[in-house]
């Protein structure tokens, strides 16, 4: 499938309603505190870590992200994917790779970060097929939990 045309910038208040209505696609569920919550917690981080994707006027993807600088014993700053999602009818189409290069990009450029790392769930094959297609290799650490 051809590549879109997309732009990449930082999420802003009024992209709510969009990105609920691609959340709702993705888990099926209709999440609008959660997302309200997260785009509160975006405007206290950097512009860049938090960023959608538009083509044709119309929201096609997002990305939320943060860096860690020693976190979980990681002594060099890591730039953290926690959230990618694409709608799906944008999908195939180079919107996810858009998304991540512009958080490794500005990662490297405005925090030094070396390395990119993210929690997938073995399961969900289009996010492992995605990231193993992008570079990303198991790295040393595993998650760990326990009940509470
Ligand atoms: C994973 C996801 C972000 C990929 O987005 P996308 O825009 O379709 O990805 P791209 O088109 O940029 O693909 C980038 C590369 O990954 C590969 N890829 C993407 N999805 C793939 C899949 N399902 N199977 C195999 N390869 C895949 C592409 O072929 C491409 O490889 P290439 O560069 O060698 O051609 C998207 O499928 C998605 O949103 N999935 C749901 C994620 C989700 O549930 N998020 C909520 C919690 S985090």
């Amino acid at each position: 499938m051809a590549r879109l045309d997309v732009s990449i910038r930082p999420v802003e208040a009024s992209d709510l309603d969009a990105l609920v209505r691609i959340d709702e696609k993705l888990s099926g569920h209709t999440r609008k505190d959660y997302w309200q919550r997260r785009l509160e917690i975006s405007v206290l981080r950097p512009p860049w870590m938090s960023l959608v994707a538009e083509t044709d006027g119309r929201l096609a993807g997002f990305l939320f992200g943060w860096v860690s600088e020693s976190e979980f014993g990681i002594a060099q700053p890591t730039g953290w994917v926690d959230l990618i999602g694409v709608d799906p009818p944008y999908r195939g189409r180079g919107v996810g790779h858009a998304l991540l290069q512009r958080f490794l990009d500005s990662g490297s450029e405005l925090r030094s970060i070396a390395k990119v790392s993210t929690l997938i769930d073995l399961g969900q094959a289009d996010i492992r097929e995605f990231f193993t297609r992008l570079g990303f290799r198991h790295g040393p650490m595993i998650q760990m939990e326990r009940d509470v």
